[in-house]
């Protein structure tokens, strides 16, 4: 199966219909955090049939937190919960969430053990390679038997962000040790980068990211850097964020910059993206290019 990966500030109702629409299987809302769950800050969560099977993302550091968390996400009928212990920003990792619990697997399987207790579907941890070294087999053990039901791993060290190319290896080592289903993430830019993936590591599933934002279509093959294409991916999206309700300048500008990569007008697309100042001019540099 292939999952849309969390990816924070982009993976609003529309992206994620979009996804589905062009393949994927499971899409997921980007990280939420069981804090502001706890102090009432959490936004709601748009949802829509239309965007088929739904992982919620959770991030946090206390059970009890993640354990309210998953009550609170569990109102959205997810067909999976996953626990972030990937993320490697400061603001998360800083503050002992995110990537920085692969510091300690003890307590990240405490909460993956008071997940899975309160979770009425299965609970699921995405994990890196490790923190500035590899852990992810140890990691990856702990919360298969503190009940985890999948491990996404993507194969890069938190130190190293998203620089460096991600190492599937990691994902092989992962996938050979585990008894749990194992989804491969990190540097699929393609839906033969997809099926390789699962060649030469022997994972179940593979989570596109990145790849997904330039063009939704990877997920069914159907990919092409076309301009015609392109072009007809953003007004796609604008009219489905128009239709969920999401719609912004700055939401649109942000995928829209995505979209609009990969053929040779592109850098002129992006430029009169980057400088319009209304929705509409979004839609006017499109047409005109
Ligand atoms: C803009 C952006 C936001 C992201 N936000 C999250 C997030 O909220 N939770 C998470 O687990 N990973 C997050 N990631 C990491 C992706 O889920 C994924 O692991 C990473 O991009 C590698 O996959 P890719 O090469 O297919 O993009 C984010 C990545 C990007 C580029």
């Amino acid at each position: 199966m292939l999952f849309l990966a969390p990816m924070a500030g982009y993976n609003s109702l529309a992206f994620r219909i979009m996804c589905r629409k062009h393949g994927a299987d499971v899409v997921s809302t980007e990280m939420m955090s069981a804090n502001a769950v706890h102090f009432g800050q959490q936004r709601d969560i748009l949802t829509s049939e239309e965007e088929g099977p739904l992982s919620i993302q959770l991030f946090g550091n206390l059970p009890e937190r993640l354990v309210e968390a998953v009550r609170w996400a569990e109102q959205y009928n997810p067909v999976l919960i996953d626990l972030n212990a990937g993320c490697p920003v400061p603001k998360v990792a800083g503050n002992g969430m995110g990537a920085d619990l692969m510091k300690d697997p003890t307590l990240l399987a405490r909460i993956v053990e008071a997940m899975t207790d309160a979770a009425t579907v299965p609970v699921t941890v995405k994990i890196r390679a490790g923190w500035d070294r590899e852990n992810a087999v140890e990691t990856a053990e702990a919360c298969e038997r503190a009940g985890a039901s999948m491990i996404a791993v993507h194969g890069r060290l938190a130190t190293h962000g998203y620089s460096g190319k991600a190492d599937w290896q990691v994902i092989k080592r992962v996938a050979d040790s585990v008894g749990v289903p194992v989804i491969g993430n990190g540097d699929v830019h393609s839906s033969d980068d997809a099926e390789r993936m699962i060649g030469e590591t022997g994972c179940d599933h593979v989570m596109i990211g990145r790849a997904a934002l330039e063009d939704p279509r990877v997920f069914s093959g159907m990919e092409s850097t076309a301009k015609e294409d392109k072009i007809r991916l953003i007004e796609e999206y604008a009219a489905t964020s128009e239709r969920t309700g999401e719609i912004s300048l700055n939401d649109l500008k942000c995928h829209a910059l995505f979209l609009a990569k990969g053929f040779p007008g592109s850098p002129v697309l992006r430029g009169r993206i980057s400088a319009a100042r209304s929705i509409e001019e979004i839609k006017n540099a499109a047409k005109s290019i």
